[in-house]
């Protein structure tokens, strides 16, 4: 089993890999992969219900979906991504809500969208026994306030992250999300801090990475410019799909084999 201490014997000698997945079959298969770390991600409000962002992402909704993610998990550690506004908002109902994740959904450990108001926060958390993983560079609930654009590219807003990202290192943070960051500033940070960095458009020179799922397997109405793709999940289902309707249509499903006969039942008059 993946724990947050191995994880810090990990970096630095191989990298750690890190996917997101919103209910039990997708969580089965990453995790039979080897996966180190499954992600439930606020995401999921852009990748499966719809939404245009995550900030109508729920507390209810994230615990459901992880506890899903952790029925199904036997070896990956599994990380709750606490949504737009159920931290930071005050101590009480940050710690409640983090809580949640654990005593309810089982989870492993929370992700805060980090920024200087998560740093007090963050060892809080900690203190308390809540694992936290911090994410800095893009944090898409700011969307409305910097859209989805690339962070830390002057030297200001990248010695900024610098040094909240040695803040929440310092506050026990186990791990670091660098996203849509420069490769050469995830590099400085990734140096700067011994928590292990995983990055999402932050380069090859952090400690790990970490994708969507639905951008992995091609499931994405939209990508980052970041993202890769490394299966077509979406063109197997639409070709299942439409096998499924032309066999409806033409009569031949259900077969014989699909259904089933009771010879009394013949005459039910
Ligand atoms: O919600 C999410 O999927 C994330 C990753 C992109 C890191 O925060």
């Amino acid at each position: 089993m993946v724990t947050v201490r191995a994880l810090r014997t990990k970096a630095g000698t191989e990298p750690i890999t890190m996917l997101t997945a919103y209910d039990a079959p997708t969580a089965r298969i990453v995790d039979e992969a080897g996966i180190d770390i499954i992600l439930v991600g606020d995401s999921v409000g852009n990748t499966s219900l719809g939404h245009e962002s995550t900030l109508p992402v729920t507390v209810d909704e994230m615990q459901s979906r992880t506890a899903a993610v952790v029925r199904a998990t036997e070896d990956a550690l599994v990380v709750a991504d606490m949504p737009f506004l159920s931290f930071g908002v005050d101590e009480a109902s940050s710690i409640e809500n983090c809580g949640r994740m654990l005593k309810e959904a089982n989870a492993d450990a929370v992700k805060l969208e980090s920024g200087p108001h998560t740093v007090e926060l963050t060892k809080r958390l900690v203190q308390l026994g809540i694992p936290v993983m911090a994410h800095l560079g893009l944090t898409p609930q700011h969307v409305k306030e910097v859209g989805y654009s690339r962070q830390g590219t002057n030297r200001d807003s990248a010695r900024e992250i610098l040094e909240l990202a040695k803040a929440h290192a310092d506050a026990g943070a186990f791990s670091l999300v660098l996203e849509h960051v420069p490769s050469n500033v995830a590099k400085q940070v990734t140096d700067a801090i011994d928590i292990p960095t995983i990055g999402i458009g932050a380069g090859s020179d952090c400690d790990g990475q970490v994708l969507v799922i639905d951008d992995v397997i091609g499931m994405s109405q939209r990508t980052p410019p970041f993202a890769a793709q490394f299966g077509d999940v979406k063109s197997e289902m639409e070709k299942a799909v439409g096998a499924y309707r032309d066999a409806v249509e033409s009569g031949e499903f259900p077969a014989d084999e699909h259904s089933h006969v009771e010879d009394e039942l013949d005459e039910l008059y």
